[in-house]
């Protein structure tokens, strides 16, 4: 992670030292390398760049409006799950003709303002949804540009919390239906069938689960041009992995290049929908040591940083590197890294080998670029950690620490208390 480097055996994420950063930032607080972001999302442009595609950045991953904005900056266009994540694509400058709205339970509200906005395509999830979004659409007037999801009930290889493309999972349209739901969607008003959409998982470290999920969207996409529907467009949706341990992951250029074996021969445009690959390991998470514990089985890693700030470890069992940011000394010891929220889950790693360390000291949590502060929470009243992003020997706080008058204010005592 060469943003991420040593110099004189102290971390700097590109040129200026986190433990400067920390000083004035305080502990924890994320950060991430501006050209660590440019960088992944330029080899996804170059790795397409012989095929009609569009990179629509998942906003879920991080949906900071510094990260946005670098990357709309850039021509990246935005795959989005809510009203809010349309508005802060929009508020970062992506603009409403590069947007796809996926999701499984859009309302009619989100669906009434996509439309007003004149989005790209809606991701359509299920019949329902289909029928909501033509009576929205017919109110106001307006084309829903669709494609349908499909579900094509493969397996991703992944963690099964992250995997969506099974038959059981809730998402999409079963590819086994898909012909009879692009018939309904052609006779609605309101609706243009346009392309179609998949999406298997995320963290995909093989493109064997890729290929078939492709090979099964290229034959009904025949099919379906067969029954007369226009297709012109195929979303083939996000899941490349990243290393964070020492997973093996295909290089964008053969994600590419399989994208165009399976699917070139159909003329359509392409959207890719990555998250994680674009921003996973351009952020780490920086934290202190409040205490060494000596426990009767085992020495704690106490830090500032809980499971309402990182939850992966918590929830998916998810492997992050723990570092010493200043590296003092050469000794290993084996610890438990946890936080200081009250649940045994509150743990980053078991017996895993860091730096000796003593209070005070700062720790990096690598890879949390992705999925890091968007799934963040108040629990235990702890203050949402602050983001910083660097670019050069420049650093800016993208979000700033709350007050606590900030959120205590934010309840309201009822009028009868
Ligand atoms: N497109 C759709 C429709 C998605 O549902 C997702 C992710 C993506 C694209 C982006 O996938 P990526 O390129 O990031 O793999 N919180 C979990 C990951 C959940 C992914 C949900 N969907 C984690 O921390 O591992």
């Amino acid at each position: 992670v060469s943003y991420f480097p040593y110099k004189n055996n102290k971390m700097f994420v590109e040129d200026i030292a986190i433990s400067d950063i920390a000083q004035q930032v305080q502990t924890p607080f994320y950060c991430y390398s501006s050209t660590a972001i440019e960088t992944s999302f330029q080899d996804y442009q170059l790795a397409f760049s012989n095929q009609d595609a569009l990179v629509c950045y998942a906003v879920k991953a991080n949906s900071n409006q510094a990260v946005l904005a670098t990357l709309a900056k850039l021509g990246s266009g935005a795959d989005v799950v809510s009203m809010g994540e349309i508005r802060r694509a929009i508020t970062a400058g992506i603009p409403a003709n590069k947007i796809v709205y996926s999701g499984v339970a859009k309302t009619q509200e989100e669906i009434s303002y996509a439309l007003t906005l004149g989005i790209f395509q809606f991701n359509v999830e299920s019949e329902p949804e289909l029928e909501l979004i033509s009576k929205v659409a017919t109110s106001l007037n307006k084309t829903a540009a669709i494609a349908f999801r499909i579900n094509p009930n493969v397996c991703a290889q992944t963690h099964e919390k992250i995997s969506t493309g099974k038959a059981e999972n809730k998402f999409g349209v079963p590819i086994s239906k898909a012909r009879l739901a692009y018939k309904q969607a052609a006779s609605l008003p309101g609706i243009k069938v346009q392309g179609v959409d998949v999406h298997i998982g995320s963290q995909l470290t093989n493109l064997a689960p890729f290929k078939e999920a492709y090979q099964h969207i290229a034959e009904l996409v025949v099919d379906l041009r067969a029954d007369g529907h226009d297709i012109s467009v195929i979303d083939v949706g996000g899941g490349l992995g990243i290393t964070y341990l020492d997973e093996v992951i295909p290089s964008k250029q053969t994600y590419a290049d399989l994208v165009h074996a399976q699917l070139g021969h159909l003329n359509c445009k392409i959207i890719i929908e990555p998250g994680r690959s674009l921003v996973g390991n351009a952020g780490i998470l920086v934290s202190s040591v409040v205490f060494v514990k000596n426990g009767e089985e085992r020495q704690f890693l106490m830090l500032d940083a809980g499971m309402n700030d990182l939850v992966r470890p918590s929830m998916y069992d998810a492997y992050h590197e723990i570092i010493a940011v200043n590296k003092s000394n050469d000794t290993l010891k084996t610890y438990d890294v946890v936080g200081p929220v009250c649940e045994t889950g509150d743990t980053f790693a078991k017996a895993r080998q860091v730096h000796e360390s003593e209070a005070g000291d700062l720790i990096a949590i690598l890879s949390s670029g992705a999925y890091g502060a968007v799934m963040s929470s108040g629990y235990n009243t702890r203050m949402l950690a602050p983001e910083v992003m660097v670019k050069g020997n420049e650093f800016a706080i993208v979000r700033k620490r709350p007050s606590y008058e900030e959120i205590i204010k934010q309840d309201i005592t009822p009028n009868w208390l």
